[in-house]
């Protein structure tokens, strides 16, 4: 008998505090070679969205998350993001858990932004906002706010802001402006559009840029990313297909130029070097985190009341 966490059973199961607590854990188990993690595998279905297949091991346990990114998705009323994860026992094989990909993709998605804004911010960073309030947008403010910080949201669809503010209690930025303007900065919007052009980040910003974790999608110019201390979840995946493709390819960034997150937090890379550098840290999303909220989820299995899979 297989454990199912629909998506309401993974938000009983994993708070966003507890969240963030997994997300560092696992970057920190990934710099430190225990948990292990092939590049995920893109499976292209343009123009209407892509699929990805995304393997990792770690914690005893093996880990697939089959999900979606479909862009055009949410104007039929669909979501972006959806799919299933399914957690194995590393030693003998047998499935442990399936669970909804949508869920899992938020909640790490949430907290790998916190977690790279406050171990890259300025520690006397006062505001923070995101930008687009779809579902991963929404989870990082979420996060924010459970982690203690105010947050502003901004999106192109103001009908959404104030909805996604209304839910989760936090206010709407009075403008894009203000928002862009953010001592801790997250975006997560389609990728579609520059947000950031050259010149655009103060002295001492951090940005946490989510949005643009596949091809042909970017947030920031390659001009800003270019002159601004860039760092990655993780570079075999980032220079790829994330946001940093395009600053590698024309040779403006190379490796040297990029530290991992995870280096960051292990202290075998510097973070930070001073209060006026801006930072910036580009996510593609990893089976890893998906993997560390999979197993924060099982802690809880038996205190919830989930539907079995018989197989
Ligand atoms: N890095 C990661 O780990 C990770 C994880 C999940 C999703 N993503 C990516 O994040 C993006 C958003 O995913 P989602 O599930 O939240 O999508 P969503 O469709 O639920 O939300 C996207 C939001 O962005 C808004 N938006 C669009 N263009 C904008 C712009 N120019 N400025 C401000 N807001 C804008 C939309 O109105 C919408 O509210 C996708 O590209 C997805 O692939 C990345």
């Amino acid at each position: 008998m297989v454990p199912f966490f629909p998506a309401s059973q993974v938000v009983n199961a994993v708070s966003p505090e507890r969240a963030v607590e997994a997300v560092r854990d696992a970057f920190v188990a990934y710099a430190q070679g225990e948990w292990t993690m092939p590049p995920k595998v893109y499976v292209p279905a343009y123009p209407a969205g892509d699929f990805r297949a995304m393997p990792a091991l770690g914690g005893g346990h093996a880990l697939l998350k089959w999900v979606t990114s479909f862009p055009g998705n949410p104007a039929r009323g669909l979501p972006t993001v959806t799919g299933l994860v399914l957690l194995s026992d590393a030693s003998d094989g047998s499935l442990r858990a399936a669970l909804d990909a949508g869920a899992v993709t938020a909640l790490r998605t949430g907290a790998a932004a916190i977690v790279a804004a406050e171990e890259l911010g300025r520690r006397d960073a006062q505001t923070a906002a995101v930008i687009g309030a779809g579902v991963n947008g929404r989870a990082a403010a979420k996060t924010f706010l459970a982690r203690g910080r105010d947050v502003a949201l901004w999106d192109v669809d103001d009908e959404r802001a104030r909805a996604a503010a209304d839910e989760i209690g936090a206010r709407v930025a009075g403008s894009r402006q203000e928002a862009l303007a953010a001592d801790l900065l997250v975006t997560v919007t389609p990728g579609h559009e520059i947000l950031l052009k050259e010149g655009s980040l103060r002295p001492g910003q951090h940005v946490s840029l989510m949005g643009a974790d596949g091809p042909g999608k970017a947030e920031i110019a390659v001009e800003e990313l270019a002159r601004v201390r860039v760092f990655c979840d993780d570079w075999e995946q980032a220079s790829h297909n994330g946001e940093l493709v395009h600053a590698v390819e024309p040779g403006a960034l190379t490796r040297d130029d990029v530290t991992q997150l995870g280096d960051v937090l292990v202290g075998t890379a510097q973070g930070r070097e001073s209060d006026e550098q801006v930072t910036a840290f580009d996510s593609t999303g990893l089976a890893i985190q998906d993997l560390a909220i999979a197993l924060a989820a099982m802690e809880r299995a038996d205190a919830l009341d989930l539907a079995v899979i018989d197989l």
